[in-house]
């Protein structure tokens, strides 16, 4: 009977656990093509992935995040998909992702795969036969008879549709002359606009998700989804409307930030879209056992992009907190940090989990951004608070951006501004370069003779290996925050941020009856002492358990509350005693079963006297 009592109980963790692992789960976000090349093309690849998947367990990771590696020509380095069920050749084979799939899950690790439902390659055979008007596809896309305009001297010329400009600049439109009509792209003229107003493109859509679903994905990435639908037509007489000028200076008419996007971006229609997505992966927990995890990339104010969570009927999806990334720079202080982490938990509906974002393919990396001495802080910031935390690759290490010449960029939207100096400010390949393994050519990458981007000229020194072997250091720092990520703390304790000074912040995660968890970050270039008596409620005893490179304090150094000396630039995890538990020193070895145990026996002996 009693082993029966333990199985059950031991069944009903497992699916639990099953259930919600999405709720508090390291996501890692891999570019595939500047991971690791297993097959020396200068290009990273599905294998590449499969043999360093031990190393993303060792980290800590729970899934993986895939940007895309499916068919395509490769013109926004696979956001332009010409197959949505076929691996890209260099990438490798279905068979080598089926390998990868298996492989991840018997480490434990879950693959999430990125959803890319706005717009198709023009090299797909869905656009091929939409321009060809062959039916069911004819309206699969954005199609759009030219205005006439007349100039000085009378002659009557073509124009595109609408004034719209694509988010990596230039009309938005491109004439498609086989149909004799124009077609939209909100990104590079390879990348068609999918028309969510056609029943049969969503049917499409989510038979794509159901085929990697079948597969056993863990859950998808969905990229753009704010731009899924434009205004319709049948509201404006027929016609596409013009967006009106932002009037913001400097701007010119190829500029995206020209207009203001009230026809082509976050509309009403969208968020249904999402949910019904959300029902669909729902359907596959009770078949696959497991929850399926959706994040949405959206860059728009929050309260837009909170409508993604769900609704009081309708479940939804994770809107990507992309606070950390546009939100704090190299001046942020303290309160400004504090102020961007309260305000996502203060927006977030209640009952939703949230998430914290440090980079990604399309942004600067944050010992770029945010400066070389907060990498730690800002790692550890997204690793202890509540919800989800995404990690692009080589933030671990604390790689920044590489430097990528006019002549060796590739990145459309960089290419684009058919400018070698402006180029710098709006190409997302310096964040793309190949990651940093180890001291060997090409940063044991690739050995290939060149590579699709140059790596990082720093490789020599700043390295995975070099990491490993030195005594202290990000990727040491890392590793060691993300094994205390699993403590009930971290997993569910009450969250409280303070800024105590404009330099100093600290985070804590209390749970009764556990040991507490006490994040605390220096952003000042000097050492201060803090106390922290004013925390009531957290234990007196205190023990680092993760140290930042910039720290003299030491991993497993113990001290009290009321007197923390923390270096300049130093970012410090440390475990308390038990919360509820006393100050006595050393209460935190004491597991709660242990406290339970010596509670039981007090009373008992309590009773005889
Ligand atoms: C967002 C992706 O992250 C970016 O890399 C891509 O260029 C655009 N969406 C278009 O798919």
């Amino acid at each position: 009977m009693r082993l029966l009592i333990v199985l059950l109980v031991v069944a009903s963790a497992a699916s639990a656990s099953e259930l919600d692992w999405w709720k508090t789960a390291l996501i890692y976000q891999i570019y595939p093509r500047s991971f690791k090349d297993s097959n020396g093309d200068g290009i990273g690849d599905l294998n590449g992935i499969t043999q360093k998947l031990p190393y993303l367990q060792q980290t800590g990771v729970d899934a993986v995040w895939l940007s895309p590696i499916y068919k395509s020509p490769m013109y926004d380095f696979g956001y332009d998909i010409a197959d949505y069920r076929e691996i890209q050749d260099e990438y490798g084979t279905m068979a080598d992702f089926d390998n990868l799939l298996n492989e991840a899950k018997s480490l434990g690790i879950r693959v999430v795969l990125d959803f890319v439902p706005n717009h198709t390659s023009n090299e797909s055979a869905w656009f091929e036969r939409s321009a060809a008007r062959a039916a069911p596809y004819g309206d699969y896309y954005v199609w759009a008879d030219g205005r006439n305009a007349t100039d000085e001297n009378g002659t009557v010329y073509a124009m595109p549709p609408s004034n719209w400009v694509s988010n990596f600049r230039k009309s938005a439109w491109e004439y498609h002359p086989g149909r004799g009509q124009y077609y939209l792209h909100q990104f590079v003229i390879g990348q068609p606009d999918l028309n969510y107003r056609s029943d049969s493109v969503q049917e499409a859509m989510k038979d794509v998700l159901r085929f990697w679903l079948d597969k056993g994905v863990s859950g998808f990435r969905v990229d753009a989804v704010n731009k899924l639908y434009e205004a319709d037509p049948n509201n404006y007489g027929g016609v596409y409307p013009d967006e009106p000028l932002s009037e913001i200076p400097g701007l010119g008419p190829d500029d995206y930030e020209y207009l203001i996007h009230v026809y082509t971006e976050n509309l009403n229609e969208t968020y249904d879209v999402v949910y019904d997505w959300r029902d669909l992966l729902d359907e596959y927990i009770a078949t696959q056992g497991e929850y399926k995890i959706m994040m949405t990339e959206t860059y728009a104010d929050l309260s837009l992009m909170i409508k993604y969570y769900g609704t009081k009927t309708r479940n939804g999806s994770i809107p990507f907190n992309f606070s950390f990334l546009e939100d704090i720079t190299m001046n942020s202080t303290a309160w400004d940090i504090k102020t961007v982490i309260d305000r996502w938990m203060t927006y977030m509906p209640s009952g939703r989990v949230a998430n914290w974002v440090n980079g990604n393919h399309d942004k600067s990396r944050v010992g770029t951004r945010q400066g070389v001495d907060r990498i730690d802080a800002m790692n550890m910031l997204a690793l202890i608070l509540p919800g989800v935390a995404v990690t692009y690759q080589g933030e671990e290490i604390g790689m920044v951006d590489g430097y990528v010449s006019w002549n060796d960029t590739v990145d459309p939207w960089g290419c684009n501004t058919d400018d070698p100096v402006a180029y710098a400010s709006v190409s997302r390949d310096p964040e793309r370069t190949p990651y940093q393994w180890d001291g060997s050519a090409h940063a044991g990458f690739s050995t290939a003779a060149s590579t699709w981007l140059p790596v990082a000229d720093n490789y020599l020194t700043l390295n995975l290996a070099a990491q490993i072997a030195a005594q202290k250091s990000h990727y040491h720092f890392y590793k060691d925050v993300v094994a205390n990520r699993k403590s009930p703390a971290i997993q569910e304790g009450d969250l409280d941020t303070k800024a105590l000074s404009e330099s100093l912040l600290v985070v804590t995660r209390l749970l009764p009856g556990e040991a507490g968890m006490l994040g605390v970050v220096n952003l000042a270039a000097e050492a201060q002492t803090i106390d922290l008596t004013s925390l009531k409620i957290l234990p007196s005893d205190l023990e680092v358990v993760a140290s930042g490179v910039n720290c003299a304090l030491e991993k497993n150094a113990t001290l009290t509350k009321s007197s923390i000396p923390v270096s300049a630039h130093c970012a410090l995890l440390f475990r308390s005693g038990i919360v509820g538990g006393g100050n006595a020193a050393g209460a935190h070895y004491l597991s709660l079963p242990l406290v339970l145990l010596v509670v039981a026996t007090y009373s008992i002996t309590a009773c005889f006297s």
